[in-house]
């Protein structure tokens, strides 16, 4: 599996913060500050480095983490970001080390905070020499913004993501696993109304479907089509994984059309015998936009045991 190791300092907390909403959504991870650093993180895979800026300049410590593990970090993917007031000061600084290593394949500098009765002496000393300076106002500040570190982490994510390398058979084996089972969990929501349902499913032309005589996911889907959907093996063992989320978008299929009645066909039900029913049978179908496969069996041939899969809307390869 490939692990993301977090480097950052943080006098104040804020970075420290970031660092530990980021970790989890990038996990396997793990975070440390740079004396923490122990050599056996090098084996990580995806390296992400975080410091706070402090009058115009990255924390001292970050620089000589930089300089004093240069080699090494030259050799892997390397994301950087910033924490501070001004996004300027922050950038500036990311350009400035990122033209000295090899890697860097993203840069972001975020929001911090400033709590002028947390600060020590020193720092309230040099803030307000700082803050004369360039005219920086000397209040109470904060520029930190949950929905943008989590949008970053996902950021992150996708670029962890498109580092590994990809097994030649993901499509055979997701076509495989989709085919060869039939219950799904599928989510749909709308603002705070989250709903997943156990549902039977047919995978049927690289689309999903699911017949359902109603229920509240009917509630969600014409507000937002977005959904995912979770099929999935009982836990047997670590080496034994398998499971698949699928993103995609929904649409109701009108019982009216060719495709309704193909669905049925295909599923062996009478189009006659659907239409008498005394209810209505509604169907979803589903596009998909992204599987990721936690699959041993990948594993087992040399490859990533989570493989990813992007398609492009309707150019499912059938
Ligand atoms: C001494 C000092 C100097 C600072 N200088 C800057 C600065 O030059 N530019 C800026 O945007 N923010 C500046 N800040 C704000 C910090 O970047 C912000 O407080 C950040 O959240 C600190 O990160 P930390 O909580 O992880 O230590 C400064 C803060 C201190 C304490």
């Amino acid at each position: 599996m490939q692990r993301t190791l977090l480097i950052y300092e943080s006098k104040y907390g804020a970075t420290e913060k970031i660092v530990k909403y980021l970790a989890p959504v990038l996990g396997p991870a793990n975070y440390c500050t740079t004396d923490q650093f122990k050599d056996s993180y090098r084996d990580f895979d995806f390296i992400v480095i975080g410091s706070p800026v402090y009058s115009g300049k990255l924390d001292p410590e970050i620089y000589n983490f930089i300089e004093n593990n240069r080699e090494w970090l030259n050799d892997k993917p390397l994301a950087l970001f910033s924490v501070s007031l001004s996004p300027e000061d922050g950038m500036n600084n990311l350009d400035e080390i990122s033209g000295n290593i090899k890697n860097t394949v993203s840069k972001k500098a975020l929001g911090g905070t400033l709590k002028l009765s947390a600060m020590t002496e020193e720092d309230s000393k040099a803030l307000d020499i700082f803050s004369q300076q360039v005219g920086f106002p000397l209040k109470d500040m904060d520029n930190f913004n949950l929905e943008e570190v989590t949008s970053y982490a996902l950021e992150l994510k996708e670029i962890k993501e498109n580092l590994i390398p990809p097994a030649p058979q993901r499509e055979e084996f997701i076509d495989k696993f989709l085919t060869s089972h039939n219950t799904c969990t599928l989510s749909t929501s709308y603002q705070n109304r989250v709903r997943s349902t156990p549902i039977e499913y047919n995978y049927f032309n690289g689309f999903i479907y699911l017949l359902s005589e109603g229920g509240e996911k009917f509630a969600n889907l014409p507000l937002n089509n977005q959904v995912s959907v979770a099929v999935y093996e009982d836990y047997t063992g670590f080496n034994n994984l398998a499971g698949m989320q699928i993103t995609g978008t929904s649409e109701i299929i009108s019982e009216d059309t060719p495709e309704y009645e193909d669905v049925l066909r295909m599923k062996g039900l009478k189009i006659d015998f659907i239409k008498r029913n005394p209810v209505k049978m509604n169907m979803i179908k589903i596009t998909i936009s992204k599987v990721e496969f936690l699959y041993s069996e990948f594993k087992k041939l040399g490859y990533e045991a989570k493989q990813i899969q992007n398609f492009k809307k309707l150019n499912f390869n059938h």
